[in-house]
């Protein structure tokens, strides 16, 4: 095996360290050694991919009626993920608001309803079927808050386990704070929107969040996400 370089290797790790304190760590969180472990069981290739990744089923049994964070004191529902576990493409949003924590179920208010749009009239696939949707946080940060740092940490070897058991080809991460949460920085989205990205051996596309598109719906916003999906549609080989 090639020795890896070490100046980006000490760039990622510097990148990681500043995400970090950013987001409020004054020690680095444990889950770091299970995304490790995760990534080397999903790149093994002498496994089977029943033996690198536990079940959807399994990773929200061990989810349970979670109480990890404070946010399961003010959340109606667990909003676990939703869509077709076999998906080749996953979207991942922040957290849900009060729709989805009123039914359970990730964007089904008016930022799904754009995201659906993007799904089925922009890029010609059907949201059940050809996706799977998910968020960092599981439960609703009041008011709809930004998710605090120790409630992104709680809930990430979740999403980790949800993503290696889905092990999808494209993941898509909506927003400022799933891109973070998923490259391990501080993105800034509106300049790295459209980049393709690695997670764990997926291949991982940087776009706006359906909350911002509808806010700033200008047609610049608009292209820019038509051409983050069109690159998505392409992997995919659609
Ligand atoms: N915004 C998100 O990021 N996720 C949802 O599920 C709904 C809105």
């Amino acid at each position: 095996m090639e020795t890896p370089k070490r100046e980006p290797l000490l760039r990622e790790l510097k990148n990681y360290l500043t995400h970090l304190k950013d987001v409020g760590y004054t020690e680095i969180p444990c889950e770091a050694e299970l995304f490790a472990n995760a990534q080397q069981r999903a790149t093994q290739p002498s496994q089977s991919p029943n033996e690198m990744a536990k079940s959807l089923t399994a990773v929200q049994k061990e989810l349970g009626d979670c109480t990890r964070c404070k946010l399961s004191e003010t959340r109606k529902n667990i909003v676990f993920g939703s869509g077709n576990p076999k998906a080749d493409l996953v979207f991942v949003g922040e957290g849900p608001g009060a729709d989805e924590d009123e039914q359970g179920l990730p964007f089904v208010g008016r930022a799904g309803k754009k995201l659906t749009e993007i799904i089925e009239k922009g890029m010609g696939l059907n949201r059940e079927k050809d996706t799977y949707i998910c968020n960092i946080v599981k439960c609703r940060p009041p008011g709809n808050r930004d998710p605090e740092a120790e409630e992104i940490a709680a809930c990430n070897p979740f999403l980790i386990q949800q993503l290696l058991a889905i092990k999808p080809k494209v993941i898509v991460a909506l927003g400022k704070s799933a891109s973070s949460t998923l490259l391990g920085r501080t993105v800034p989205i509106v300049k790295e929107r459209g980049t393709w990205h690695e997670y764990a051996g997926i291949k991982l596309m940087l776009t706006l969040h359906p909350s911002y598109l509808i806010r700033f719906y200008t047609l610049e916003n608009r292209k820019a996400v038509h051409e983050d999906m069109k690159k998505v549609l392409k992997e995919l080989g659609r």
